[in-house]
């Protein structure tokens, strides 16, 4: 092995720079060539290949974002895109590739193996915690942070006005921010794709839970079947008219921001495991780390995404917010 190519992909996660630092000051210690592809598998079938270097890399595992960008790529579902990025990686000589990314990039690196023999690594960036084989991917405790803190400042202004907030985070087919922030903030309820979502429920807890609580916040998965925060505070307005309700979407900026110290310890590991693995003959798994090993997951295994949430924390949140 002699030239290796890494690219981000997928939406960003706070650490993937950490990563990709990783992953290029490795390749070089073994004497490889680095390039970088920019947009993910858009610029792998557009030929943005960049080469990359110790200094390319420098004072950047602190930044959030990704140096490289990223993109959802349409094409490289396309048997033709694939056909061309494989035809730009021949072109540069590539022995080898890491990819930075989520469940729908470790898709796609299966498909493309089956027209590719370049072997290909993946290190599992998202803040969704979505994938099988790794017990934290790369951005999600940074995103539960980032969530902790916003909540915490929506409890102050909940507790002085005495108000019912709906908050909805990301996860768009997974409930593990909203689980382990709510947990972290105390929410009284949480509401994920994962359980079935019981409104009545909810609005039966909230007309006899206790009375002399001033405020009350129900953490909502964005991928939750009931149909997000909006609609929920709907029909818990409708039949609890005496809350003083309100709803506050967080949005994106769950995806911003420099990157905890987990997140860079995960990532520099993550990264440099990725790059050895090349170099031992491995393709087509993911890098994870479970119980503080560096695990191998073959990609189809890791995209199933059905992570078991452990039932005691739902059971617990309920007995803690009484
Ligand atoms: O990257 C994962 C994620 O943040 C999901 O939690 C969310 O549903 C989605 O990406 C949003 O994607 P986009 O960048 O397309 O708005």
């Amino acid at each position: 092995m002699k030239k290796v190519a890494v690219f981000t992909s997928g939406g960003d996660s706070p650490g993937m720079n950490a990563c990709l630092r990783a992953v290029v000051r490795t390749a070089i210690y073994n004497n490889l060539e680095v390039v970088g592809i920019m947009h993910g598998y858009d610029g792998l079938i557009r030929n943005e290949f960049i080469s990359l270097n110790s200094k390319s890399v420098a004072n950047i595992i602190h930044r959030g974002g990704t140096i490289l960008k990223t993109a959802r790529s349409k094409e490289f579902l396309t048997l033709e895109g694939r056909q061309k990025a494989l035809a730009n990686l021949q072109k540069h000589n590539i022995d080898g590739i890491v990819a930075i990314g989520g469940d729908g990039t470790f898709k796609g690196a299966s498909e493309f193996s089956k027209i590719s023999n370049i072997p290909l690594v993946g290190c599992p960036g998202t803040i969704d915690n979505d994938l099988v084989g790794t017990d934290f991917t790369i951005g999600y405790d940074t995103a539960i942070n980032t969530v902790v803190e916003a909540v915490d400042k929506i409890r102050d202004t909940a507790e002085s006005h005495d108000r019912l907030f709906f908050v909805e985070v990301m996860g768009r087919d997974a409930g593990l921010i909203a689980l382990r922030a709510g947990i972290g903030v105390g929410a009284e309820s949480i509401i994920i794709p994962e359980t079935k979502t019981d409104v009545e429920d909810l609005i039966h807890r909230l007309a006899n839970g206790r009375k002399n609580k001033s405020s009350k916040i129900i953490i909502v998965a964005e991928g939750d079947e009931a149909g997000g925060a909006f609609t929920i505070a709907e029909q818990v307005k409708k039949r609890l008219p005496d809350y003083d309700t309100r709803v506050t979407i967080l949005g994106h900026i769950q995806r911003g921001g420099n990157p905890s110290a987990m997140d860079r310890v995960n990532s520099s590991r993550m990264g440099f495991s990725a790059v050895e693995a090349l170099l031992q003959g491995k393709t087509n798994v993911m890098i994870g780390i479970v119980d503080k090993n560096i695990t191998y997951t073959p990609f189809e295994n890791a995209v199933k995404h059905i992570q078991e949430l452990n039932p005691d924390l739902m059971r617990m949140v309920n007995i803690l917010s009484l």
